[in-house]
């Protein structure tokens, strides 16, 4: 198991670019099950559950061709429409199968998920969505079974007693691309990756309006096509790297960044007392002092992203007062603050909110991972931290962020990977 060896206290400068959005990257995959035509996905990012969904496409039979950050799918003739535990419990994101399969086959399986790390993470939404159109499904020794030989457009509210859900909104799009008649989803996810989807879902022929906004609107057409498509840039990676420019006192510029996308994060650095310069796809951020303390509560798009919570709690440790941080969208998501108090941080969590005493300096130490972007927020404790951090289990990071020691090591990061 890698994990990595940082000597911190270096000040981050320079320019790096994000990759696309993981986020956006998933669902576009699954996207492609809609049509047996060739898809093309460039500007792919390298990332362990982008190949974990591409492996589930060819254990079905699908076609997949990689060539760099090329990636062309067909989905062509019969295939295996089951989603097997094994892929489910290792990446969520998988159920994202579940639409397309129905919308194109009208008969799947699809492993549920199970436990997960930051949350309980139920998927009643998803199944409320394929239900109004007309689908059935069945729990099955642990498999969602759904059915639906032909599904009937039809108007539905989709928010959740947690706000509307990425996840079930982008399956009830694919579901219903292919439905008879029209379908209204209210309550909406409003996230740039729903809109990419979209965007990717017309380019294929469908008729999908409002994406981006929390009524989406799509009328059902007989069949779809293939279609070439470049996915947005990743604002969770862009975040990562600002947060760790600021907790470093650094200067860095962003560059294949979308800063519309990035308002509610660019405000709180802005409070936090960093000057944040924007461009055309790109962003400069820079931090001369401790950060100033502020307070931030995560919620849905356009607010302040839950995944970049972890990642703002290491910049908030080195503030010059006490910050909070509320995570309104999953259960359990501060098990990063475990690991960043042993780090010298000095963090109480009460419920649902991480009070941050900041500290003048952390120290160096070895820590482990527990997930994605917790391992993003010890990565960055250890780049501010003076001496030799060790963060274990980067497996979790090698998940969503693209060999991120090579990505930092030329802002001056010293970063090394050090395989067990
Ligand atoms: C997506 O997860 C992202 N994952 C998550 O990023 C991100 O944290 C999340 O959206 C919120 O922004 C991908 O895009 C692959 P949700 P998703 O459905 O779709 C509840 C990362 O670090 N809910 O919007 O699973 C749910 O429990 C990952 O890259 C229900 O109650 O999130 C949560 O509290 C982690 N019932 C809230 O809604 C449902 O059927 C939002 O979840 C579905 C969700």
């Amino acid at each position: 198991m890698d994990s990595f060896v940082i000597r911190g206290g270096t000040p981050l400068a320079g320019t790096v670019a994000a990759a696309s959005a993981k986020n956006a990257v998933l669902p576009l995959i699954a996207a492609c099950l809609l049509t047996d035509e060739p898809c093309v996905i460039r500007n792919v990012p390298l990332l362990a559950d982008v190949a974990t969904m591409l492996r589930l496409l060819r254990s079905m039979g699908v076609r997949v061709v990689q060539s760099g950050r090329t990636v062309t799918i067909t989905a062509r003739g019969r295939l295996d429409t089951t989603a097997p535990y094994d892929v489910v419990r290792k990446m969520r994101a998988s159920y994202y199968v579940l639409g397309p399969l129905l919308a194109r086959f009208g008969d799947c399986r699809v492993s549920l998920p199970g436990g997960c790390a930051i949350g309980t993470r139920p998927v009643d939404l998803h199944l409320k969505g394929i239900e109004a159109l007309g689908g059935s499904v069945r729990l099955e020794h642990g498999y969602i079974h759904a059915r639906g030989p032909r599904l009937k457009g039809g108007t539905m509210m989709l928010e959740g007693h947690k706000g509307p859900s990425v996840g079930a909104t982008a399956n009830t799009m694919m579901a219903a691309v292919l439905a008879r008649g029209r379908t209204v989803i209210d309550g909406a996810a409003c996230e740039p990756e729903v809109a990419d989807l979209a965007k990717f879902l017309n380019a294929m022929g469908a008729k999908v309006s409002g994406a981006g906004t929390p009524a989406v609107t799509i009328d059902g057409v007989r069949e779809l096509h293939g279609c070439r498509h470049a996915p947005i840039p990743d604002r969770i990676e862009a975040g990562t790297f600002a947060a760790a420019a600021c907790a470093t006192r650094g200067r860095v510029e962003v560059t294949n960044c979308e800063p519309g996308h990035l308002g509610a994060v660019i405000d709180r650095l802005r409070a936090a007392g960093a000057a944040v310069e924007t461009g055309d796809r790109c962003l400069v951020v820079t931090m001369k002092g401790r950060p100033r303390p502020v307070d931030i509560g995560t919620a849905p798009y356009p607010g302040f992203p839950t995944d970049l919570q972890a990642q703002f709690t290491s910049l908030l440790c080195l503030g010059r007062g006490t910050s909070t941080l509320t995570e309104n969208i999953f259960e359990s998501r501060f098990l990063h603050t475990l690991e960043l108090n042993r780090m010298g941080a000095s963090i109480d969590v009460n419920g649902n909110m991480a009070i941050v005493h900041g500290v003048e300096r952390l120290s160096s130490a070895q820590v482990m991972a527990s997930d994605l972007r917790a391992s993003a927020a010890l990565v960055i404790a250890g780049l501010a931290a003076r001496g030799r951090t060790e963060v274990l289990r980067i497996y979790h990071l090698d998940r969503g962020y693209e060999r991120l020691e090579r990505k930092l090591a030329p802002l001056g990061a010293r970063i090394e990977r050090a395989s067990a």
